[in-house]
């Protein structure tokens, strides 16, 4: 069955048994698509079969292969507006949101969060040509980055991107191009600003301890610095305290931290009209998490801010915010064929699926649960507890350890959820496993967004010594 983006989005899905010791739920809140296990189209059609963004994803797979990763349209414009309308109703000055790219960065994204007005932040070349391929205005996109190459700065400043100065190493390289710059850069100060959040210890990053950012107490000698920079045009404080974050208590603290900064920026003469209050939005990865909604976020960040300023008689400035993972993640979905099965009486079962550690590192990383069912029977009883392993040459390559699912063979089609953040982009062809082909579903029709890599492509950068060329 096919239906527009706005018909799914109305009608409420049927419960669909287990794939977990908790009940599954398709996606539900399509207002704040972070707080649904599944992207906001998830049906079950009329054989049974799950089906997203009117596709029926063994016909996905059929055509496309597995491992898929499948993108729904709906679900991410769904949480690009609720950002925009948030940010509109609850922030009385100018806002916008950009796309934190790194959670998921390709051309089709891209077109498709600038269709939908937001910016970006990149952090690489490669992420900043892949916005400006993806037709990304260069004026909303920002620049990231702890150690940012001379060509990195040099491609960000010719196109007009705003530079986020990390570090003393950021402005000593802008410093040496300065002589070739057309323009003067835009640049944007990031610091830690000293607030501890609950949050894996790897994704936390607005602590003292942080390799990202100068020290708030270093604050004033780069303003003074800076100011003396004829090439520098301050625009904006930027501050990111980490990422998958439940709390919102930690995003009210930092506005009083940024609007402290901003006082100061603009005491020293700098024009600073942008503060960029970083993303870190959490999203249900299973039954249990319970993240925020968009709208309580933004709500939250945006009254702080407002109030802080106010009471500094700070006149407001532009409110930037980098979502990503609560952009995307629930957006995305991954689907693997099931191979092997390995049963140790009394211990466990494993499945082993043609996937894993390369096409998701998360679990191996974070020890990140998901949830998952078979994509063809996502109603039958979920009988059997077992652990899904992926196919790579490591122990840990398990990507969901004790999980609930009726009984499965080979060939059964497995979809695991919220996959859309940091999977992707993660990827690595650990084992010289091919990354997988990404398809955006939407209205039945599914457009293929990135070409499963083939592994002779994996072959393409060796290069083999004369020397050691085989005498055959
Ligand atoms: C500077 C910066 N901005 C934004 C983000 C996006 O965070 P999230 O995906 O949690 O929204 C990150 C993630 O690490 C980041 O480092």
């Amino acid at each position: 069955m096919v239906m527009s983006s706005e018909s799914a989005a109305a009608v409420e899905a049927p419960p669909v048994q287990a794939a977990g010791p908790e009940p599954f739920e398709p996606g539900r809140d399509p207002a704040s698509p972070n707080r649904n296990l599944t992207p906001i189209t998830t049906e079950v059609d009329v054989k049974g079969r799950l089906q997203v963004g009117g596709c029926v994803l063994s016909d996905l797979a059929r055509t496309f292969g597995t491992p898929l990763y499948v993108l729904d349209e709906a679900t991410l414009r769904a949480s690009c507006r609720a950002y925009s309308r948030a940010l509109s109703q609850a922030y009385p000055g100018p806002s916008l949101a950009l796309y934190a790219s790194k959670a998921n960065s390709s051309v089709a994204i891209t077109a498709l969060v600038a269709q939908e007005g937001l910016g970006l932040d990149a952090v690489s070349a490669g992420e900043l040509l892949t916005a400006l391929a993806g037709g990304m205005p260069p004026e909303r996109i920002v620049l990231h980055g702890n150690n940012k190459s001379l060509e990195e700065l040099a491609l960000a400043a010719d196109r007009g991107v705003t530079v986020v100065a990390d570090n003393w190493r950021d402005i000593e390289l802008l410093t040496e191009l300065a002589p070739q710059l057309r323009q003067p850069v835009r640049l944007m100060l990031r610091f830690t600003p000293g607030i501890e959040c609950h949050t894996h210890e790897y994704i936390r990053t607005g602590h003292l301890d942080s390799k990202f950012g100068f020290d708030p107490d270093q604050l004033e000698t780069v303003l003074q610095h800076l100011a003396a920079c004829g090439w520098a045009r301050l625009t904006g404080l930027h501050a990111h305290i980490g990422s998958q974050i439940f709390e919102l208590q930690p995003h009210r603290d930092l506005a009083g931290v940024m609007a402290d900064g901003l006082q100061l920026a603009r005491s020293l003469g700098h024009p600073v009209t942008d503060l960029n209050v970083g993303g870190g939005l959490g999203i249900r990865y299973v039954v249990s998490d319970d993240p925020p909604t968009i709208e309580d976020w933004v709500r939250t960040v945006a009254g702080a801010v407002a109030q802080a300023c106010r009471d500094r008689n700070l006149e407001l400035p532009r409110l930037l915010c980098e979502p990503g993972r609560s952009l995307v993640a629930t957006a995305g979905l991954t689907l693997y064929t099931v191979g092997s099965r390995k049963t140790i009486p009394g211990l466990r079962t494993y499945l082993a699926v043609d996937g894993g550690m390369s096409d998701n590192p998360r679990p191996i990383t974070y020890q990140s649960p998901y949830t998952a069912v078979l994509a063809d029977r996502p109603g039958a009883e979920a009988s059997e507890t077992v652990t899904v392993a992926g196919k790579h040459c490591e122990s840990g390559d398990v990507l969901l350890k004790d999980i609930a699912l009726p009984p499965a063979t080979s060939g059964d089609l497995l979809a695991v959820f919220a996959t859309g953040a940091y999977n992707a982009s993660m990827a690595s062809n650990y084992n010289r496993i091919p990354r997988p082909a990404a398809v955006l579903v939407h209205d039945g029709m599914a457009d293929l967004v990135q070409r499963r890599e083939q592994p002779e492509d994996l072959l393409r950068y060796d290069v083999l010594p004369a020397r050691l060329t085989p005498v055959i």
